[in-house]
């Protein structure tokens, strides 16, 4: 079928299903939600069979769904209707909740529904929830739909929506987020921010200025302390104290400053946050010594793991240095098998955008971000007493990507999105050793083809093309288990010593064939020119996308349709 894919942006929702699609046999075409007479443009232009809305804030002009079935994502319920579903799903402590396929009428999320799949809520953000449960019953939910569709050919799915318990709910405002730190418990604070996450953010205050948080995790205290109070700091989260314990809170956006845009709290704060005590924990600290760290490393049955959940999976120049740290530590440790296992929602993203924007000089800030990412992953490439393995629980981008391909085995959950290329971002050439790591990998095609490509890959496609070596796990926890299954088998192999001998072996024929030291010069050349060249096109790129400026056009690489002079 011809599908058009009308959304506000390819995200990572959209980006799935648009692989879910097209691996099976359809053609799916783009166009971002930019004005009503652009849509109508676009279906005039594809005469598409089907038009799906995997992300929308508006509604679909009536001269499009008048003539063609549109299928709208909902992230709701069925019965469920309004723009801030999973944000009162989450306040509202839901246990079960769901995604909605429902056809586009005049009324919003009030069409007929052609397919709805269940889900079980987990305590944790609203963009974690989306990135994950959601992806995935949106996933299953709209190859159905389509399915059925494509059986049928009806514009009246015949589903039973009687007795749904979903209901109308209001746009969630601030008010009803507002955090009341003289009573509001950890939990509830955590649920207020989580339902805000990754936008809007609760509109509160920090060191007396407005500001919107966001990323909270909860923390004990060993003595209460005034709740609403700032009490200490890690590395660039604040503490702050509840009725009953404290919540960090990772990154805010200052209200008080024009063109503001989300930040690490330390950044955003910075003179405020300086003479607060420093709360560190030790990355290698036992569980149980617990409390929020990004970085964690832990040994089980002879493997270590290095845990780095990066918000967003970025990682700034700060955050790479603090992982180098807790690399060197776990390259001191006896065990043979080191597992990456990144972020819960992201493996990585590569550099820190927000905070290269936010820095004096975001060229030198960018030069100093590629240069710590780059000896990380030089590390990693040079870990050749131990077998290392990256383990996506979720997806990666850019620079993320080729920071795994370091690793000697790439594994993936069922579903991961990888967007193995540069591009998108102002044509940023990219380094983190890519072309060393790329090319020896590659089983098909050229790395320019998949570098120029710029779209996303399954991580099933992944594997054929050989970034990847073993794709499991349909649900986070299911991949995690087999992970850690997997590296204690390879832990425990009689022949490690043999592979690892190997490995040695192949990396002095690789740097005497050509050292790092020329990938990397050579790479950190054209970065050089993106970051200090005439050309700003990656400037302009990076500041639209921290600020998230919505797109005015769609790039010609999603938009079949207005391909060819179209
Ligand atoms: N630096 C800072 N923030 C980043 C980031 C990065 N490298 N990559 C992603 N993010 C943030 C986004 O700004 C967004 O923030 P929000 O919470 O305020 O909404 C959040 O992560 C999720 O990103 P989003 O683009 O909505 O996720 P996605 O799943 O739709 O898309 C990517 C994933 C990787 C395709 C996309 O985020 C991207 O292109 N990132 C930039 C990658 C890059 O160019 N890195 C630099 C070169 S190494």
């Amino acid at each position: 079928m011809r599908i058009l894919f009308l959304t506000r942006s390819f995200n990572g929702l959209a980006q799935r299903l648009y692989l879910e699609l097209t691996a099976l046999g359809h053609e799916v075409s783009v166009e971002f939600d930019i004005a009503d007479a652009v849509t109508i443009e676009a279906v005039a232009l594809y005469r598409p069979e089907l038009v799906i809305a995997p992300l929308l804030k508006r509604a679909i002009p009536e001269a499009v769904w008048r003539d063609t079935v549109c299928l709208v994502v909902h992230p709701g319920i069925v019965g469920d209707r309004g723009p801030s579903a999973l944000d009162w799903a989450i306040v509202d402590g839901e246990r079960a909740w769901g995604v909605t396929v429902l056809q586009a009428e005049a009324e919003l999320d009030a069409g007929p529904v052609w397919a709805s799949e269940p889900f079980t809520m987990r305590e944790a953000t609203k963009s974690s929830l989306y990135r994950r449960e959601v992806t995935e019953a949106a996933a299953r939910a709209v190859t159905r739909a389509v399915q059925r569709f494509a059986a049928t050919g009806s514009r009246t799915p015949a589903i039973d929506t009687r007795g749904a318990r979903g209901r109308q709910r209001p746009a969630m405002q601030q008010a009803d987020r507002r955090i009341d730190w003289e009573r509001d418990d950890t939990r509830t604070v955590l649920r207020k921010i989580d339902a805000a996450d990754g936008a809007p953010g609760v509109l509160d205050r920090l060191f007396d200025a407005p500001c919107r948080l966001f990323d909270a995790h909860a923390e004990r205290l060993p003595l209460p302390a005034q709740p609403g109070l700032v009490i200490g700091r890690r590395d660039d989260a604040v503490l702050r104290a509840t009725v009953d314990g404290a919540v960090w809170i990772g990154h805010v956006r200052r209200e008080d400053r024009n063109d503001a845009f989300k930040l690490p709290t330390a950044l955003a704060f910075k003179d405020e946050v300086e003479n607060l005590p420093e709360r560190p924990i030790d990355a290698a600290g036992p569980a149980e010594a617990s409390g929020w760290r990004e970085l964690r490393y832990e040994v089980e049955a002879g493997v270590g793991y290095l845990h780095f959940d990066f918000y967003n999976g970025a990682m700034s120049t700060a955050q790479c240095e603090r992982m180098g740290a807790a690399l060197r530590f776990a390259l001191t440790r006896p065990e043979r098998v080191l597992v990456l296992f990144g972020g819960t929602d992201f493996w990585s993203n590569g550099i820190h955008l927000n905070v290269i924007e936010a820095a004096e000089s975001p060229a030198d800030e960018s030069w100093r971000n590629i240069i710590a990412i780059d000896d990380l992953t030089r590390a990693l490439i040079e870990a050749t007493d131990r077998v290392v393995v990256a383990a996506m629980q979720g997806n990666a981008g850019a620079g993320g990507v080729f920071m795994a391909l370091a690793a000697d085995q790439v594994w993936a959950r069922h579903g991961v999105i990888l967007n193995p290329h540069y591009k998108n971002m102002g044509n940023l050439y990219g380094s983190e050793y890519w072309t060393y790591l790329l090319p020896r990998r590659l089983r098909s095609g050229a790395p320019g083809t998949l570098m120029d490509h710029r779209l996303p890959v399954q991580a099933a496609r992944a594997a054929e093309l050989g970034l990847v070596d073993a794709v499991f796990g349909d649900t986070a926890q299911a991949f995690v288990a087999t992970v850690r299954a997997r590296a204690a088998a390879l832990a425990a192999r009689a022949d490690l010593p043999a592979l690892l001998h190997a490995k040695r072996l192949q990396r002095r024929r690789d740097e005497a064939d050509k050292p790092l030291a020329a990938y990397r010069e050579e790479e950190l050349a054209r970065m050089r020119r993106n970051f200090y060249g005439f050309d700003p096109s990656y400037h302009i790129a990076r500041s639209n996308f921290v600020r998230r400026v919505a797109p005015s056009w769609t790039p010609r690489h999603l938009a079949i349709h207005r391909r060819g002079g179209a």
